[in-house]
């Protein structure tokens, strides 16, 4: 529980009992600039009331409430005194802590489904079940007495604790909503956070503003001044080296700690050779001729190209370029130490996503290990430093915010995400320097058309591939700029005909998603035309590919990259 020692004032706890997608709360309220974070399910009442929260809400889970290992809540948080919202299992486990009742529906209920509030406010709709509740919920508020929500459930509460009111209903859930405005406690059985419950945004801000009477006070300077002071607070007088890969994460760290350090920092660009076309240069002359920063470029290819030799296996690529970043990193502290002044640090833009893929390093959930993100790994023998990750909550969208608030340029804001261990992770099977030569030519051509296909799109509808989709910002639906492209080489061959002869060669997958925070992600539907011209300008153009593949699976159940 260190992390959560020092919380900005008006913050809101989340506790996670296992969902999905439980930091989609957290990410909602502080999208309404409510600074929220997200702990433990299984938080004690005395470590809440030492962290000071504004409010409390209750998440999502999978298990049912009377399983043997069914998460619980310390009942003492619901005598703190703070509002507490819960949602889905965050209802039920309210209700069964509280005295109340949960049992199984009768059949399911998964997607939308028509809800009917109960509160009088709705009068002859609610019917006579009305005369039993109250007045007007606090948390459905002004939205309508007829909506749709978004339901994932079995189990239902069936009796309410003394001192709660029923506020709506589905034709299958008789509670899909409770409350006891006495002790502001409120829960659905439904999902507000979701974007499929269309007015689940005005509950959380009923939620917020009304009930717990909060601010909109986080915003991107507020995040800023703090992480500058909690960076310099963190440091004091010591040294600091960040690895630097030049994309958007790590150079908005590199923003926040030159802000808050100055010299005290040296930033390190490990070159593993497994980088796409020019992009070492490009990184070099960014850092060294557009910011006032110490830049070592580490020359490590040769030592990385030993390391990978015969190595297949997706999580032991991972493994093995994490342990040798941390490495090279470590040579460098040791070597830039020599002149009396060790450095104690190492700064990196791990983000959120990356710390829930590896397995909830940090905030202690219940997710289960995806892929290893290379900056998450274990520290090898012999290596040590204090961590400095000060995006290690944010989402990528946010950092893309945070880093046109702190000045950076545009074509580092609105980069696309490359993954640490880069094309190690995109060439399927060994990586030789034969496959890496084929994929880092396919792939600039797959840059170079789809960055203008984006770039043409942003001309039309001044959205950018970083930005949100039209739907979720709630603009009209027109073609969507695409989030993150590239090309993917598989461990197969193929036969075709070229100028009469038979080939017998490589093919190459297009992967091109649209996304926000990369959490999860849909394929682009591209038109033909562009779709075209990738597969035509790489067969002609990249020696060794006679065919190209396009992957069209969302994630889940496919992830972005291929490994
Ligand atoms: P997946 O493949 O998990 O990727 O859907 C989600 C996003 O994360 C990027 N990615 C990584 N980024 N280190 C990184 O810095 C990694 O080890 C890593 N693995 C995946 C990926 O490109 C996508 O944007």
């Amino acid at each position: 529980m260190t992390e959560t020692a020092a919380l900005p004032p008006q913050t809101v706890l989340v506790f996670d009992f296992g969902a999905q997608y439980g930091q989609l709360i957290a990410r909602r309220v502080r999208d309404l600039h409510v600074y929220s974070e997200i702990v433990p399910c299984d938080v004690t009442a005395d470590e809440v009331r030492a962290m000071h929260p504004a409010a409390i809400i209750l998440s999502g889970g999978p298990a049912s409430v009377y399983a043997d290992d069914a998460p619980s809540v310390d009942a003492g948080i619901f005598e703190l005194g703070i509002p507490v919202l819960g949602f889905c299992y965050g209802q039920q486990i309210m209700a069964v802590t509280l005295g109340g009742a949960v049992g199984h529906t009768e059949k399911g209920e998964y997607g939308p489904a028509p809800l009917m509030r109960l509160d009088g406010v709705c009068g002859e709709e609610a019917g006579a079940e009305a005369e039993a509740v109250v007045p007007r919920s606090e948390l459905l508020g002004d939205t309508p007495c007829s909506q749709t929500v978004w339901m994932s459930h079995r189990d239902a509460v069936s009796e309410v604790p003394e001192g709660f009111v029923v506020t709506s209903r589905t034709d299958v859930c008789p509670v899909a909503s409770m409350e006891c405005p006495e002790r502001r406690l409120y829960a659905t059985q439904f999902h507000p956070e979701v974007r499929h419950t269309p007015y689940g945004n005005d509950m959380l801000k009923n939620f917020l503003f009304d009930i717990c009477g909060l601010e909109q006070s986080w915003t991107m300077d507020s995040i800023i001044e703090d992480s500058v002071a909690a960076i310099r607070e963190q440091v004091g007088t010591d040294r600091v080296i960040l690895g630097l890969s030049g994309g958007v994460d790590s150079s908005v760290v590199a923003a926040l700690c030159a802000e808050a350090i100055g010299k005290q920092l040296t930033c390190v660009f490990v070159n593993h050779g497994l980088l796409r076309k020019n992009e070492p240069e490009e990184v070099e002359e960014v850092f060294t001729n557009q910011f006032d920063v110490d830049f070592v470029h580490v020359h490590a290819e040769d030592r990385y190209a030993e390391l990978l030799a015969g190595v297949t296996e997706p999580e032991k690529k991972r493994r093995i370029i994490g342990e040798q970043f941390w490495k090279e990193f470590f040579a460098v502290a040791e070597e830039l130490a020599d002149d009396g002044r060790p450095v104690k640090f190492l700064a990196q833009g791990t983000i959120y996503p990356d710390i829930i893929e590896s397995g909830a390093r940090k905030t202690g959930g219940k997710a289960s290990t995806i892929k290893s993100h290379h900056n998450l790994i274990p520290f090898p023998d012999g290596v040590h430093f204090e961590l400095i990750e000060p995006l290690d909550h944010f989402f990528k969208d946010e950092v893309r915010a945070l880093g046109t608030a702190l000045g950076l340029p545009d074509h580092i804001v609105h980069r696309q995400p490359f993954p640490g261990p880069g094309l190690a992770i995109r060439i399927i099977g060994e990586v030789t320097p034969e496959k890496l030569e084929i994929l880092k030519n396919a792939d600039a051509i797959v840059r170079e058309e789809l960055d203008a296909y984006n770039e043409s799109l942003f001309e039309q509808t001044g959205v950018r591939g970083g930005e949100l989709p039209r739907d979720e910002a709630g603009g009209p639906e027109v073609e969507r700029p695409v989030w993150q492209y590239f090309a993917v080489l598989p461990d197969v061959r193929s036969v075709g005909v070229m100028g009469d002869e038979r080939t017998y060669q490589r093919p190459i997958i297009l992967r091109a998603v649209e996304s926000s925070d990369a959490m999860t992600a849909d394929w682009a539907k591209l038109p033909y035309e562009v779709l075209a011209r990738v597969s035509s300008r790489i067969v002609a153009e990249v020696q060794g590919v006679n065919r190209v593949a396009y992957d069209i699976t969302s994630k889940p159940p496919a992830t972005i990259e291929w490994e």
